[in-house]
């Protein structure tokens, strides 16, 4: 922010969009967290007029802090009280809001040393399953907020706060206000507040600020205009990250009694565009300019300007500017159906678990204790299909809150002090396949629904429970644990084993990866990159087309499906045996097309694009939809091989962990990766995150751009980033493009690119787009180059094989137990 031109960031204690005083607050939920509820409360809020409550009927976890008394003064009363989380990974809000309708949320922090260690807390706020924002203390002494507008999609809203380290979350106000439905609006995704100026100089006449965005009169009262009457007045801004997409509310009204003679008019340039022409502020009234859609700040500078016509005889005037980003969620929530379900059932049993907070299912790493979940990938609502309450002290009936978990497969209810009868809904519901009610004290007749062929059910030592027509305690049956295990289950259980496997091999060897020879051997390293190269030998085998399809059944289940291709269930468990299979990858990896080594084609840049697509596409899901998400830690072009269409797999997950979402694990003890695609920022700080394989396939791009060694020690600029850096200086995208591309490439989606690669590989973490932004700008590189370009050229001995590579590992086995 350029704060010179009197624009100045409008202070924790203002409120921005908000109600008129003596507004109406239908819907509004304004929580004060952390008073008490015996405290008064509702209560007026003196500037905002909002009508406070304490959060206490909204969570059920959490203390009680205040902040420090001699900062008491500082701040208004909803901000002195606040709860902290010392308890759990994730703890939340449950809040009810109006489907489809836009609504504000709005969260601050103030922390105010409210526990006395003066140690800035760190931690992430989540919005359902959805990361909203990390909420970083350091260095806000007055505090800090989160806010956005966004359309629930239920009728129910969760806001939790994540621990991510080692200090402890905590909240002071949590605030939802309903908005009417022709402000803020976007083509897609929700809005995030990247910040909202308010202005200096100021009228004491009123203000009429009735218009859909209502921003707030005592805002409308104050006013910007240039220092200097004939400049332009400048608003500039560093953008986040390149591709963040911006969405601009500025709000004018005239505030002076102007002469008859005296004209305002100016233009609106954003970002070097015409913006809005010929505007003469209403006056002493509201007029907001907002754009209709996103827009992204070239080169990551952002500037909104205002320079007056030559008609004008005053300077431009701005009275508040809001500044918002684009923030897309991807993760969908848990059926709606389920949700409402599950929380009857917590209601009604008044279940308490630490965990039963947030989305039922996602993100995987926070699913509720005792719960499993269908669709827990990114395309689909999450469905609940077990439920395990065993020995949970649940007393009362059998709840026929449990009827709406339609998909529901196994229920087990054992070991609890559950009365009355059976209920029938239980033999009525279709997926159930397995149901242990035993060790409680239910009666009566099992009703005949229930003894339906495909179910399972477990009832032994309820003394007054009987079979139909005779009343005999029930037989125990013994377990039959082959048949209990859905379909579903079993999918999940191999899953589940394979990210177990792959997270336990985590020995670094880069050697090892870099002589690995061509395709084949490549595609077995998808799980074995770490081992001994013996092991590999002596591992690996090679069955004929058919034994395969024997074994997998023609390949009937897919356990797993990512943007890098399909992992097949089939698997063998012959004695001490478990088989794994994979797709075959017959075209070698991408260095090999770049180079020519090895007898391979060169690929041309449409080409090359439509890998890098496929490419993020395999590290986005892998980050995002991933159970739990992944690091890959060595993205590079060996790593990415090319099936006989030449789509892209992401292959080598022999150094790839889950990234823990709890304590300093994240801090892991050795460093891994490949030198030269190694984030140097996880080098040093030995944190890994998600951005780390950002950093490494910014490096990949550079490859495909310019097909120059990662590092050369031969160049005056060893490193990629650094060559790529100085050489295009000369302000020509074909000093660095790649000689062998013959100049056939559009320079704009090149450009575009490069920028791409270079932002991927900031030395900042931060400053890193998320592998979702890069897929989002790939994808429009890929289309700009594709309007012009013929793709077929680089597809070629292209030939159908009938190998299939299978792995036989025992130690997969010694895992499955
Ligand atoms: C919360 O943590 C405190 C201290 O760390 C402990 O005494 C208490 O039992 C915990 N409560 C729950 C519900 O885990
Ligand atoms: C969460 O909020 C919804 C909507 O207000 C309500 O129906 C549900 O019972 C609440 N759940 C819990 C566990 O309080
Ligand atoms: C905190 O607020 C005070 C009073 O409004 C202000 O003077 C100070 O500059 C603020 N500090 C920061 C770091 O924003
Ligand atoms: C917006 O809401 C108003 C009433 O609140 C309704 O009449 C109108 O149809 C809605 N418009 C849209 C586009 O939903
Ligand atoms: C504010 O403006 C609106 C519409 O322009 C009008 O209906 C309303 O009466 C005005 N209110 C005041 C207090 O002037
Ligand atoms: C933007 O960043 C550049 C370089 O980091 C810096 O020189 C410039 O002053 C920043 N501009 C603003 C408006 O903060
Ligand atoms: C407008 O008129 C006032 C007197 O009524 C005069 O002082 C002022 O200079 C005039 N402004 C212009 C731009 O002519
Ligand atoms: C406004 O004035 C400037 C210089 O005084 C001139 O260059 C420009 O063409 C003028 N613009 C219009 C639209 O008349
Ligand atoms: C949620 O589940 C219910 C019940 O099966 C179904 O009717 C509904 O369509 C599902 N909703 C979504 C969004 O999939
Ligand atoms: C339910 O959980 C208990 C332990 O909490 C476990 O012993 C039991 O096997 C589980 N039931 C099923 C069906 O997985
Ligand atoms: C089951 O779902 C229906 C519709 O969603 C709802 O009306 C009903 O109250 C629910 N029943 C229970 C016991 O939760
Ligand atoms: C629920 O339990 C009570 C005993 O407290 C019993 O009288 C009643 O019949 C039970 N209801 C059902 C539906 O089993």
């Amino acid at each position: 922010m350029d704060s010179s031109l009197g624009l100045r960031l409008v202070t924790i204690t203002l409120a921005f969009i908000h109600i008129g005083h003596a507004q109406d607050q239908k819907g509004f939920i304004s929580l004060d967290c952390g008073l008490p509820a015996n405290e008064l409360s509702p209560y007026s809020e003196t500037y905002t007029r909002l009508s406070f409550s304490s959060d206490e009927n909204f969570i059920q976890s959490g203390k009680i802090g205040r902040i420090q008394a001699n900062r008491e003064s500082k701040f208004g009363k909803p901000y002195r009280t606040l709860r902290y989380f010392p308890n759990g990974t994730r703890n939340g809000y449950n809040l009810s809001v109006e489907k489809g309708r836009n609504h504000l949320i709005r969260a601050y922090f103030i922390y105010a040393n409210y526990d006395g260690f003066d140690i800035n807390p760190m931690f992430d706020l989540y919005l359902g399953p959805n990361l909203w924002d990390t909420i970083d203390l350091q260095g806000q002494v007055n505090g800090t907020r989160a806010e956005m507008l966004h359309i629930p999609i239920s009728n129910s809203l969760q806001i939790c706060l994540v621990k991510t380290g080692t200090t402890t979350p905590f909240i002071s106000t949590l605030e939802i206000q309903p908005m009417g439905n022709d402000s803020y609006i976007t083509d897609s995704g929700s809005l995030k507040l990247f910040f909202r100026g308010d202005i200096l100089i100021s009228t004491t006449l009123q203000v009429n600020n009735s218009n859909n965005y209502s921003p707030p009169k005592a805002a409308l009262t104050t006013a910007a205009t240039s220092t200097n009457a004939y400049a332009p007045l400048t608003i500039k801004w560093n953008s986040s990250n390149v591709f963040s997409q911006y969405y601009l509310y500025t709000h004018f009204a005239e505030i002076q009694e102007l002469q008859t003679n005296d004209t305002r008019e100016f233009n609106l340039n954003w970002n070097g565009n015409h913006y809005y022409d010929l505007l003469v502020p209403p006056k002493f009234k509201v007029f907001t300019v907002f754009s209709e859609s996103g827009g992204s700040c070239k080169g990551g500078e952002c500037s909104f300007q205002l320079t007056r016509t030559n008609r004008s005889t005053l300077p431009p005037l701005v009275n508040a500017l809001e500044v918002f980003t684009v923030i897309h969620f991807p993760q969908p929530e848990t059926n709606e159906t389920d949700v409402f379900a599950v929380q009857n059932i917590k209601t009604t049993y008044g279940i308490s678990r630490i965990s039963w907070q947030g989305d039922p299912c996602v993100p995987q790493q926070f699913i509720w204790d005792g719960l499993s979940c269908s669709n827990t990938d990114m395309a689909t609502p999450p469905r609940i299909t077990h439920l395990n309450l065993s020995s949970s002290g649940l007393t009362g009936n059998i709840t026929d809150g449990i009827q709406n978990l339609t998909l529901l497969e196994t229920l087990d209810l054992s070991n609890n002090n559950l009365i009355g009868e059976v209920p029938e809904f239980l033999g009525n519901m279709k997926s159930l396949v397995f149901i242990n009610i035993s060790m409680n004290n239910l009666s009566g007749l099992i009703p005949q629904a229930l003894q339906r062929k495909g179910l399972e059910l477990f009832c032994q030592r309820n003394p007054r429970l009987c079979l139909s027509g005779s009343c005999l305690p029930a037989k125990p049956k013994p377990f039959p644990v082959a048949t209990f295990a859905s379909v579903a289950s079993v999918a999940i259980i191999i899953a589940v084993l394979v990210l177990t496997f792959v997270v336990r091999k985590k020995k670094p060897s880069i050697v090892g990866a870099q002589q690995r020879p061509p395709s084949i051997s490549s595609a077995v390293n998808v799980t074995y990159a770490n081992s001994p190269v013996s092991s590999i030998q002596t591992n690996k085998r090679s069955l004929t087309y058919s034994e395969v399809i024997n074994m997998t059944n023609n390949f009937q289940r897919v356990v797993g499906e990512g943007g890098f291709g399909i992992v097949y269930h089939g698997y063998c468990n012959e004695g001490d045996h478990l088989a794994l299979i994979y797709e075959f990858v017959p075209n070698g990896d991408l260095r090999q097309h770049m180079s020519g080594k090895g007898g391979r084609s060169i690929i041309n840049w449409g080409i090359r694009l439509r890998i890098a697509v496929e490419a993020a596409s395999g590290l986005e899901y892998l980050h995002i939809g991933c159970i739990p998400p992944m690091v890959h830690r060595d993205v590079k072009t060996t790593n990415i091989l090319l099936d006989e269409q030449f789509k892209a797999k992401l292959a080598d997950f022999g150094l790839s962990r889950s990234f823990p979402v709890v304590d300093e694990s994240h801090v892991s003890t050795m460093v891994a990766g490949t030198p030269g695609y190694l984030d140097p920022e996880y080098y040093r700080t030995n944190r890994l995150t998600e951005k780390s394989d950002v950093y490494s396939f910014g490096i990949v791009l550079l490859e495909m751009i310019t097909n120059q060694p990662v590092i050369d020690q031969s160049r005056e600029k060893s490193h990629i980033t650094e060559w790529a850096g100085f050489e295009v200086n000369s302000g020509d995208i074909r000093s660095i493009m790649d000689p062998n591309l013959q100049e056939d490439y559009d320079s704009d989606s090149a450009w575009r690119t490069f920028d791409l690669a270079m932002s991927c590989a900031n030395p900042s973490s931060k400053r890193r787009p998320s592998m979702f932004q890069v897929v989002v700008e790939l994808k429009e590189c890929l289309a700009s180059e594709k309007s012009s370009r013929n793709m077929s050229r680089g597809i070629m001995d292209s030939h159908r094989s009938d190998e299939v590579t299978v792995l036989v590992d025992t130690e997969m086995f010694l895992v499955a137990r």
